[in-house]
């Protein structure tokens, strides 16, 4: 297969109509969906944002599934496969909350995590080692938007799954240690990160892809299996 047609799950995506601020309608989303579509894109993960400050568990599900369940309603036939996972942003003392497996990709022990910008804790890495002792396999959202010191924190704790956005791999500056990751097979998803309906994001998609060479094969196997399960 070509490597530049590969079709590569977009495993981080907000086109949930209403379920957070990446669509705010059923238009938008179907919007969305087309623009994934023409650009040969035929299976997303919709990765709305989870806040444990903000949310219930409860109000979280609930919305998700009305927000699944319109989008299902309109889409065309031939829209690509959607399944539902959730972006959780990591706090300290996550590990204790309960339910947590629910928000896992869709019936999977996969949880894609999101670390807090603002500062970075010792104690962020207590709470992953816990969250993946009791099972549960922590795949880390883009990578590329975190110090490098930060990461290898979180592979130092047992992290072997790492997520890129699309969009760290169009600038002509590349950080060169996410390529490097990625040939160390750390990269397991790549992700559009689409949050309304941006014409580019599927664009810079299409370039990561072809930035990412001969690793690009490892990660489609590594989220195939991962979107398989769900
Ligand atoms: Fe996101």
């Amino acid at each position: 297969m070509n490597k530049q047609s590969m079709d590569i799950v977009d495993f981080h995506s907000h086109i949930l109509p209403r379920a957070d601020h990446g669509s705010s309608s059923v238009e938008t989303s179907l919007a969305q969906l087309d623009l994934a579509k023409k650009a040969g894109v035929s299976r997303i993960i919709a990765t709305p944002h989870f806040y444990p400050h903000k949310h219930t568990l409860e109000q979280f599900l609930t919305r998700r599934a009305e927000s699944a369940e319109a989008l299902f309603r309109a889409a065309p036939k031939d829209s690509p496969v959607v399944k539902l996972g959730a972006e959780v942003l990591l706090c300290q003392g996550l590990e204790n909350f309960a339910g947590l497996e629910s928000l896992c990709l869709g019936g999977t022990k996969y949880i894609l995590l999101e670390l807090p910008f603002s500062d970075f804790r010792e104690e962020y890495c207590t709470t992953v080692r816990k969250i993946m002792k009791s099972g549960i396999e922590v795949i880390l959202a883009h990578v590329d938007r975190y110090s490098k010191e930060n990461i290898e924190s979180m592979y130092d704790v047992g992290v072997r799954k790492f997520q890129l956005n699309a969009e760290s791999l169009c600038g002509i500056f590349k950080q060169k240690h996410l390529l490097e990751w990625a040939r160390e097979g750390l990269v397991v998803a790549l992700g559009s990160d689409i949050h309304g309906a941006d014409k580019k994001a599927y664009h810079r998609f299409e370039k990561a892809k072809k930035a990412l060479g001969d690793s690009l094969s490892v990660i489609k196997e590594k989220s195939d299996e991962i979107f398989a399960q769900m």
